[in-house]
């Protein structure tokens, strides 16, 4: 059986204070079990934060977006290398926020992808089709195009030790959520096309739903026999929230 993950992705909020309070409270709820990992996203200036308050606990911590270039002249950019040296395990590539606010193309993200495992860090990749395109009958082409654009550049054996989240974007904090059996479904179908080039990766695989998961609808999802857990925005906030969904993902095992 697959581990199950709860990984909070707070976006741009937080501040010292408030960090501080809300990981003391997820602190409180979250012990090491068995099958079942926590992460906490954080914003860059604040993993130094993660890393004294969490070090030693079940806690794993990372980031949102990692640069596609492991030094030099790149204004603005963050090297993998450079979060890494803050305890970081994870670092998030392609989340939609990025590829549609901020132009990262399937090729950059497959780039930054690649440079997160250079530097140690554990991706994970996003995927997930907006509205119009599954209403459009093509989500399942827009997914193989998003997921193909890695296996193509770096074959399915990068994916080992990976992570890959479904996060369908009309999903993304509006409130609603993907039912589970279409969350299954497109998770299957992804796990499918995976398992087409390497049936062991796919199978060890975790694929991670995102999009308004909640404390309630948690359990339902990650009782799916393709969801390995979830990546949690707006309820990774709030701390009773995400402590009841790391609960839901236990009860799911
Ligand atoms: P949400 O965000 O839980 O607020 O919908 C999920 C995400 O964007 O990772």
């Amino acid at each position: 059986m697959r581990p199950k993950y709860v990984v909070g992705n707070w976006k741009q909020n937080g501040s010292l204070a408030g960090n501080q309070a809300l990981l003391k409270a997820v602190l409180a709820g979250v012990a090491a079990a068995p099958g079942r990992h926590c992460a906490v996203c954080v914003p860059f200036p604040y993993l130094d934060q993660a890393e004294s308050l969490l070090k030693g606990s079940a806690i794993a911590w990372g980031c949102q977006d990692v640069s596609r270039f492991d030094k030099g002249a790149y204004t603005g950019d963050v090297s993998g290398g450079m979060v890494a040296e803050f305890g970081a395990r994870y670092a998030i590539v392609g989340h939609s926020e990025r590829r549609t606010v901020f132009g990262d193309t399937d090729a950059i993200v497959v780039e930054k992808f690649a440079a997160a495992k250079r530097s140690g860090l554990t991706p994970i990749f996003c995927v997930g089709e907006t509205l119009a395109e599954r209403e459009s009958g093509v989500m399942e082409k827009v997914l193989a195009a998003q997921v193909d654009s890695l296996l193509e550049k770096h074959g399915a054996a990068s994916l080992e030790g990976a992570v890959l989240a479904y996060e369908p974007v009309w999903a993304i904090g509006t409130g609603r959520t993907a039912t589970a059996a279409q969350a299954n479904e497109a998770q299957a179908f992804i796990r499918q096309r995976i398992a087409a080039k390497d049936a062991g990766v796919a199978k060890g695989l975790a694929i991670l739903y995102g999009g308004s998961v909640k404390g309630s609808n948690a359990a339902e999802l990650f009782a799916m026999p393709d969801v390995d857990g979830g990546l949690i925005g707006g309820a990774s906030l709030v701390a009773e929230d995400f402590v009841a969904i790391w609960r839901a993902a236990g009860a799911a095992r």
